[in-house]
């Protein structure tokens, strides 16, 4: 072989072997989690990997080569991903903001970032990462911190009322033998009574707001929800509305703290009736309970009738405090998704307004008794 030829098979080699990695890299690219975009300093669309096509809706030979005019003209593009890219355009270009967060029609959350400038040769790289995991824990640890907040603040509030209500208290009963001279005795025993029912709401107050670790006992799943729907059904029927309790598979246990449990079951049977009660069911009002296994947890779903909830409701749902009634505490859920929490079990929501509400608990199995 000659000298030239040989030197022609190494380039062609060399070239192979370039093309090949080149290769692997625009196919890893191409299948990355994140989508991605490349313009050039043109603003013609160079680049764009599967993911990103997804998320515009556009098929990707359709794009290559067009500007971002043409993409926001392109006949596939839907008219809510136009709007969302002209906002997007208009942060990252005019704002020169290097960010950007949306959500997608799934309900995912992306971060969208924009790099350019002297390393990128005059390209445009744009690239949307799902952060949809990240905006979870954020938004659990959020939850979390206010929580803790919650049990701080019952307790001051715990020592700044408590104190002041056991001198009144004392004080009374000094006075108590004077009163009893002027005929009014009865005077005392009422602001004694009700210096008592204070303390007691702020004993109930504190006790449901203090996290404290759960005294856990073995304990079969139906019998816990029939003893605690046994509690609800007199107020339930003076409400006008059926507790329907679907008897529940006898084997199934758990391990729990069966006070704290039914205190959960009951906030929600309790928030089911005032739902119903709000829509004005003429007796129609149903909460059913059914229980349901699902891989090594025990899920019971309460659904009621009710006037269900909008989307502002449903968001703030578990915050401390947060109630739309005019007697509400706000506390009923707060207190149930800390201790559903502490059980390791998860508890979440399904409402649509007008309709009704389902609240789901998992809570994991101790063992099935065959
Ligand atoms: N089953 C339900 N149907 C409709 N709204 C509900 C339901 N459960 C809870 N809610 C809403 O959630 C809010 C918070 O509930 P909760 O923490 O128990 O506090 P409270 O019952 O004192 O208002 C309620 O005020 C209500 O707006
Ligand atoms: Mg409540």
């Amino acid at each position: 072989m000659s000298e030239i030829q040989e030197k022609l098979l190494k380039s062609l080699q060399d070239f192979q072997s370039t093309q090949l990695v080149k290769d692997k890299y625009e196919n890893i690219l191409e299948h990355l989690d994140s989508g991605i975009i490349l313009f050039n300093s043109y603003g013609m669309l160079t680049f764009i990997n599967v993911q990103m096509a997804r998320l515009l809706g556009i098929s990707r030979s359709s794009l290559i080569g067009c500007s971002i005019t043409e993409i926001l003209r392109h006949a596939q593009l839907g008219r809510s991903n136009k709007r969302k890219l002209l906002r997007i355009y208009k942060e990252t270009i005019f704002q020169r903001k290097g960010h950007h967060e949306f959500c997608d029609e799934r309900g995912r959350h992306w971060l969208l970032s924009i790099t350019y400038g002297d390393q990128m040769d005059g390209d445009y790289l744009i690239s949307a990462k799902d952060v949809s995991d990240y905006k979870l824990i954020e938004e659990t640890a959020y939850q979390n911190d206010k929580l803790a907040m919650l049990g701080k603040i019952s307790a001051s509030i715990a020592h700044e009322i408590r104190n002041p209500l056991t001198a009144i208290r004392g004080f009374i009963q000094l006075l108590r033998p004077h009163l009893l001279q002027i005929g009014k005795d009865e005077y005392a025993r009422i602001i004694l009574a009700e210096i008592d029912r204070a303390n007691d709401i702020i004993s109930e107050f504190l006790n449901s707001s203090k996290p404290s670790a759960p005294q856990t006992t073995i304990i079969n799943v139906s019998s816990l929800l029939k003893e605690t729907v046994l509690l609800t059904e007199s107020e339930a029927l003076m409400k006008g509305c059926q507790i329907v309790l679907y008897e529940p598979d006898e084997s199934t246990y758990i391990s729990v703290d069966v006070k704290q449990i039914k205190q959960v079951i009951l906030n929600i049977i309790k928030n089911a009736m005032d739902a119903i009660e709000e829509i004005g069911h003429d007796d129609a009002g149903i909460i059913e309970i059914h229980i349901e296994e699902v891989h090594k947890s025990v899920r019971i779903h309460i659904r009621d009738n009710g006037n269900g909830m909008d989307n502002n409701t449903l968001s703030r749902l578990f915050d401390p405090f947060f109630t739309t009634k005019e007697s509400g505490t706000g506390l009923g859920l707060s207190v149930s998704y800390r201790i559903i929490k502490n059980h390791g079990g998860v508890i979440s929501v399904e409402s649509e307004l007008g309709k009704g509400t389902q609240f789901m608990i998992t809570l994991p199995f101790t063992k099935f008794k065959h």
